[in-house]
């Protein structure tokens, strides 16, 4: 029946189909209508592309706390070293680099991203320019969603300094919310003076961010942006650093994964006391399923569309470009390298119970059980092993 469409309204009905096979996919009814009224603004209204200003409510409780009290040691320390390692983006990097994205002696994104034989498989040639054009392209679309990402890590951070109980948790707030300004400063930088091209933000990530700025719930909300979107960030900065030969872009993912590495280890220190000693067997079950969707969600659903419908669209199905790309070498690695870092944490945090195990082991993540949590991990280390 497709066949027979007008491109533009094939690809319509092709999306959405696509958005409701997410919605199917969704093993839990409570995770599914809890995430539901996001799901409707960034899938169905699309506002993270339609607006220009979106305007999202949160009514998460702000504790004020007239104790000083300062019981939390290990935070205390995280706190200091978060002081002790601020770094200025304007004189720790040099912003005076030539770079010209068009270069493949010196890539933004190497080739190896979307390889050779996997363009081949399109129906399609693309001529030599075409394929250093398409990775460039390809470099903007990933950076925008780094920055998208940052601008809603900025406010998260912020509403949980306001939530949490911890005064130490408090101050260390305060040292991200300046680290995701910071991360949001040089990656709008970058794309403005040195790429010169943005792309709007992901609906799926649109409807992950939406879901935990509008979550009153500050554990739901610690747990998706210090666990789950910090570990997709890691995952994300990590390989387009080892795929880049572009020293000002490297320099700075650097910078970024050092200070992101103190942000997940603060939701693990937080979270781990918070799920262990407070929490009753059900509210733990609740976060358990939740954090299982969303690393379902997204495993699978960061699939460049807005690169499909500038480049392919009409030429292939959005099903065959699902395929193609989430069989690339690139997000297989993505995957690896979020996942590595993902699983020990939420184990560490109480979330990997005897029941939840199975559904993991489906996609293969079990594997990654033995690596080191956050809290084991300094800056030092999560930048030792980059190429
Ligand atoms: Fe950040
Ligand atoms: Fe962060």
């Amino acid at each position: 029946m497709l066949r027979g469409m007008p491109a533009g309204a094939r690809g319509r009905v092709e999306e959405a189909i696509d958005n409701i096979s997410v919605v199917l996919q969704m093993r839990n009814p409570k995770v599914f209508a809890s995430m539901a009224p996001s799901a409707v603004r960034g899938l169905a209204l699309k506002q993270g592309k339609r607006k220009s200003v979106v305007h999202m409510n949160s009514h998460h409780p702000v504790t004020f706390d007239l104790t000083y009290k300062m019981d939390f040691p290990e935070m205390r320390r995280l706190y200091q070293r978060a002081v002790e390692n601020q770094w200025n983006a304007d004189k720790d990097l040099d912003w005076t680099t030539d770079v010209d994205p068009r270069n493949p002696e010196i890539p933004i994104i190497s080739n190896d991203f979307f390889p050779d034989d996997y363009i081949q498989q399109l129906p399609v040639k693309l001529t030599g320019k075409q394929r250093i054009e398409l990775n460039y392209n390809i470099a903007c679309w990933m950076l925008s969603q780094f920055m998208h990402g940052e601008q809603g890590a900025l406010y998260a951070s912020a509403q949980v300094t306001e939530s949490v109980g911890w005064m130490e948790g408090k101050l260390f707030g305060g040292t991200q919310v300046m680290d995701e300004a910071r991360h949001l400063e040089v990656f709008n930088r970058y794309l403005t003076d040195k790429l010169n091209k943005r792309y709007d933000v992901n609906d799926n990530l649109f409807v992950i961010l939406d879901d935990l700025l509008t979550d009153a719930r500050w554990d739901f909300k610690f747990l998706g942006m210090q666990i789950m979107v910090e570990g997709l960030a890691l995952g994300a900065f990590r390989t387009i650093h080892n795929m880049s030969k572009e020293p000002l872009l490297k320099n700075l993912l650097k910078y970024v994964i050092k200070d992101e590495a103190r942000h997940v280890h603060y939701g693990v220190l937080a979270l781990k006391d918070h799920f262990t000693n407070e929490l009753s067997d059900a509210e733990r079950r609740e976060r358990e399923d939740w954090a299982f969707e969303v690393a379902v969600l997204m495993r699978n659903r960061f699939m460049a569309h807005e690169i499909f419908e500038e480049w392919f669209e009409g030429i292939i199905s959005r099903r065959e470009w699902n395929n193609l790309i989430s069989n690339s070498p690139a997000m297989m690695q993505f995957r690896q390298n979020m996942f590595y870092r993902l699983i020990p944490n939420l184990d560490f945090i109480g979330l990997m119970s005897p029941r939840i195990r199975p559904y993991y082991d489906k996609f293969g993540m079990l594997d990654y059980l033995k690596g080191k949590n956050a809290s084991q991990l300094s800056e030092q280390d999560m930048v030792a092993d980059l190429s």
